[in-house]
């Protein structure tokens, strides 16, 4: 059974239905309970059991109230998708730090303490699988306007290569997917989508459906990070080998398309 966070939209449901048609019985997770009642049941139509747990990941408690839960019910979690996420764009200083807060939880703390949750059983078990969405931006040189979600998603990608070697030969495989520009309800939440849709053609887009699909072989393969897209990789191997100044250049660029900073 795989517990997947942020389950209610974007590519946490697209993840719920590539593991549905996968064989896989899931659990549901997200703050928006109507959502993940309606994925619930489209996914038991195909066969799959479904359990639906609401949670907000930016409170403290909630990873522990999430095991907690899945173990009171006697269910068993041998996949793990950390997935839920959001970003904030108007800048560090125009941020309140409750949200600054919330992000943390929710994109780096909560997967970082589900996993030490869940994998123990996993191990015990000689099979389990990881999946952590982290991002594009976590490859990006520092962005300006959305100042902590590419260093939370770096973060991620670090954390999740260390658990990748660290359970190499134990059943127990660990990836992080870094989407780029994903059709998802993402940039209406942080309400940047005209400035996205105009800064950025159509053909830098993917579906969801195609990220989690990508993802969800990266997983089975045990690849350590996975990255969908051609351009997406041009973008993370010219990062990784610009000097900083340059770097930081192309991601001024970036910024003022936005109109950021
Ligand atoms: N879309 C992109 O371009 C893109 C690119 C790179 C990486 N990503 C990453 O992909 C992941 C999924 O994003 P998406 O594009 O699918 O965005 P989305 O459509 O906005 O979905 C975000 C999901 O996260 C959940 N979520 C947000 N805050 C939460 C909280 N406090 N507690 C529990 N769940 C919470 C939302 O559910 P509720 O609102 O119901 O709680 C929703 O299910 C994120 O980690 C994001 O950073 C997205």
């Amino acid at each position: 059974m795989a517990l997947i966070t942020g389950a209610s939209a974007g590519i946490g449901a697209a993840l719920a239905r590539v593991h549905a048609a996968e064989g896989w019985d899931l659990i549901l997770t997200a703050r928006r309970e109507a959502p993940l009642k309606a994925l619930a049941a489209e996914l038991s139509r195909l066969g799959a059991a479904t359990t639906v747990l609401t949670e907000d990941l930016a409170d403290p408690a909630a990873p522990y109230r999430l095991f907690d839960e899945i173990q009171a019910r006697e269910l068993s979690v041998d996949g793990l998708v950390n997935n839920a996420g959001f970003s904030r764009t108007a800048g560090f200083l125009n941020t309140d730090p409750e949200i600054h807060a919330a992000m943390i939880r929710v994109m780096l703390t909560a997967p970082i303490e589900l996993a030490r949750l869940f994998a123990p059983a996993m191990v015990a078990r000689g099979y389990g699988r990881i999946l952590n969405v982290a991002s594009l931006a976590g490859q990006m040189p520092a962005t300006g306007g959305d100042t902590l979600y590419g260093p939370i998603k770096g973060f991620l990608i670090k954390a999740s290569q260390g658990l990748h070697l660290e359970l190499r030969g134990t059943g127990v495989h660990v990836t992080a997917l870094c989407p780029g520009y994903t059709l998802t309800e993402f940039h209406d939440v942080n309400g940047t989508r005209d400035e996205v849709s105009s800064a950025y053609p159509a053909w830098m887009w993917q579906t969801a459906d195609h990220v989690a699909r990508v993802g969800y072989a990266a997983c089975e393969a045990n690849r350590p990070k996975v990255t969908p897209g051609a351009m997406n990789n041009i973008l993370a191997g010219l990062a990784k080998h610009l000097p900083d100044r340059l770097a930081l250049k192309m991601v001024g660029g970036h910024a003022k398309r936005l109109k950021r900073n």
